[in-house]
């Protein structure tokens, strides 16, 4: 692979801590576990049923406990600097934030909420969606946040299907200067869900809204609640939070999370890749809406006593600088970002960074798809200045942690651009051909896990079968990522893109099935299929061919109203890049959806070798799809 190598790190040379995950896994992560505060000790380490696991069994432990009590030495270090989209900025001190999370844990019990229960969570990026997930923590309330872009029928099916008895939202949010009435969306979505006993209410930007029985504002639901509500002793596997993502089936699945496992591995990943000192000033740009946010905003950095910068709105509003303007103000130390973000700063020119004094920044990261060398390279030199390591984080919603990454606290290696460099410790992965067998070096393969890990999911919520089969069927034994890989003649992982149908459109999943079940219930489509093509900003982006219905003109105004029913069904993160009517879709024989093929022609490719082109297609049968196809796209 790639031979250009950057000896770059932070000086660090722990070997005794992979040596001793090399040694045995169980007995690390059981070492690893003690750095928490835990009530109780633990009977058995790890039990695992396959594909079940447990970890730190018969122990005692709350994530708010060791996000809060465990800093109040020091009240008055400062937990999160927020700033708003609107300009306006919020010190909050660890101090403050027990406070706060006490009071409305003891608002949440007093309006009936047991441990167990669900509690879904719609807000902006403010404080108070900290304070919501850290009191749900406490007294043992389930959360499931949902990402404040997401629509109201994309609310309604992760309410009813974790059954949430009370949802937390904003009067409204601020995007791009403009108000998003999340209110508004959250009523759409509740619509006759009886269950749902209460609605609170944040004022954040001071728009109109109706208060029907079931809500209350924020400020009423806590007057009155004293400060003071001690954290529940929760079994380890006690579940903390469920987190939606699309999978490869129609509706999102929803990943849970338990609580001592997941937090040993943020909690060790945290320190390892971010070597986080009392000095630093950590910034995240990820929304606590996706996973990055949940373990590397919201949990890694409270458990680990950081000081984290909290942003409410887009990288680039209101000017191209937003971003190093931030870091420039408040002496960011460490910034963990994503490749589309990378991207799009790249293109707005060297010049906006580089009129910015960036010099307090010592460490970068990046998530969520793989990054390009040259944007890696434009990171190292123009933002970290040649000084700083750049950890390429790989992982997943399922794997609660990062997985593969370097980690400049523990040791210094040397760094490949484009590669996510090599396995935490404690972790076993491999890249596996179609039977499973282990590739040799520099060969593309499917990535696979195959010991189970402390922050892996407990299941699927309500599902453990769709668990199984998602996750365990097409390796016995082994986990199923879902991605291609290369693993380097030095052991270094080269992440290639999902092996499935899910799409990374700037970072977000998406799962093709959900998004095409949604374009068919749109009352003029018959038959949909979509793919994603490469993009230069956001990674990729959805093409969509659509069938319309018999007797329905292909117009313009059709494919405005295709684009807004899928913004209005999940979000407008699944807007269509563009979109093609066609008579009818490239199938094979046995009536599948020649996918590659679509992809090949959204990209403007030539048909190539067709023969490997599908799956049990034939070449001749796929060319003349390919010819048809050309010829009926409007
Ligand atoms: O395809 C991989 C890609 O993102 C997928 C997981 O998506 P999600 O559950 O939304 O979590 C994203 C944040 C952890 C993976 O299966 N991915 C994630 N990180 C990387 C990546 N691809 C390449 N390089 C990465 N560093």
């Amino acid at each position: 692979m790639n031979s250009e190598i950057f000896d770059i790190g932070l000086g660090n040379n722990d070997t005794a801590t992979r040596e001793d995950a090399g040694r045995d896994y169980v007995a690390f992560w059981e070492k690893q576990a003690r750095s928490l505060a835990w009530f109780e000790g633990w009977s058995e380490v790890l039990s695992w049923k396959p594909p079940f696991a447990r970890w730190f069994v018969g122990g005692r432990i709350n994530a708010s406990y060791n996000a809060l009590d465990v800093h109040q030495k020091d009240p008055e270090r400062a937990a999160i600097l927020w700033e708003g989209e609107n300009g306006q900025r919020r010190k909050i001190t660890y101090g403050q934030l027990f406070c706060d999370v006490q009071k409305f844990s003891n608002a949440l019990k007093s309006s009936g909420v047991k441990k167990g229960d669900r509690v879904t969570i719609y807000l902006p990026m403010v404080p108070e969606l900290i304070v919501a997930i850290l009191s749900c923590a406490r007294i043992g309330a389930i959360h499931t946040v949902i990402f404040s872009g997401f629509s109201a029928s994309s609310i309604r099916d992760r309410v009813v299907d974790s059954n949430s008895k009370v949802v937390i939202t904003a009067d409204g949010g601020y995007r791009r200067g403009s108000i998003v009435k999340l209110k508004e969306t959250v009523d759409a979505a509740l619509e006759g869900l009886d269950f749902v006993q209460n609605v609170i209410v944040l004022r954040r930007t001071g728009n109109e809204i109706t208060l029907g029985k079931r809500d209350v504002l924020w400020d009423d639901f806590v007057k009155n609640h004293p400060a003071s509500c001690d954290a529940e002793p929760l079994p380890s596997e006690h579940p903390l939070y469920i987190l939606y993502t699309s999978g490869t089936t129609g509706k999102p699945k929803g990943v849970l999370h338990d609580t001592g496992g997941y937090l040993t591995h943020i909690g060790s990943t945290f320190r390892w890749a971010f070597d986080i000192k009392d000095s630093d000033v950590y910034f995240c740009t990820a929304d606590i809406g996706w996973v990055t946010g949940h373990s590397y905003v919201a949990y890694g950095p409270l458990i680990c006593g950081a000081t984290m910068v909290l942003y409410e709105g887009a990288p680039d509003y209101p000017s191209q600088s937003r971003m190093w303007d931030i870091l420039q103000r408040y002496k960011v130390t460490i910034f963990y970002t994503t490749p589309t973000a990378l991207r799009m700063f790249m293109k707005f020119g060297d010049s906006i960074p580089n009129s910015f004094d960036l010099s307090s920044i010592r460490l970068l990261g990046t998530v969520g798809e793989p990054i390009n060398p040259e944007v890696w390279r434009w990171y190292y030199t123009v933002i970290g200045k040649g000084r700083c390591p750049i950890i390429d984080t790989w992982w997943q919603t399922e794997t609660g942690g990062m997985m593969i990454s370097p980690l400049p606290g523990l040791e210094t290696i040397p760094l490949k651009p484009g590669s996510a460099a090599l396995p935490i410790p404690g972790v076993d992965i491999a890249v596996v051909s179609e039977d499973g067998t282990e590739l040799p070096p520099d060969t593309k393969g499917y990535l696979v896990i195959r010991k189970p890990w402390p922050g892996m999911l407990l299941t699927l919520w309500g599902d453990d079968e769709k668990y199984k089969s998602v996750y365990w069927s097409k390796y016995p034994g082994y986990y199923y990522t879902g991605d291609y890989a290369i693993k380097d003649k030095d052991g270094y992982f080269w992440l290639l893109g999902r092996a499935d149908d899910i799409l990374k459109v700037a970072g977000h999943r998406i799962g093709t099935a959900e998004l095409e079940s949604s374009i068919v219930s749109h009352h003029s489509i018959s038959e949909s299929a979509v793919c994603g093509v490469p993009d230069d900003v956001k990674g990729e982006v959805i093409i969509a061919f659509l069938v319309p219905k018999d007797g329905v003109a292909v117009t313009d105004g059709l494919r405005k109203e295709v684009i807004e029913h899928i913004r209005h069904d999940i979000g407008p993160i699944a807007t269509p890049h563009q979109i093609y009517f066609v008579s009818k879709l490239p199938k094979t024989r046995s009536g599948k959806i020649m996918r590659r093929l679509l992809k090949a022609i959204a990209s403007n490719e030539k048909i190539g070798d067709v023969s490997t082109l599908e799956d049990g297609a034939a070449v001749n049968e796929v060319q003349s799809a390919f010819d048809e196809l050309k010829k009926q796209i409007k």
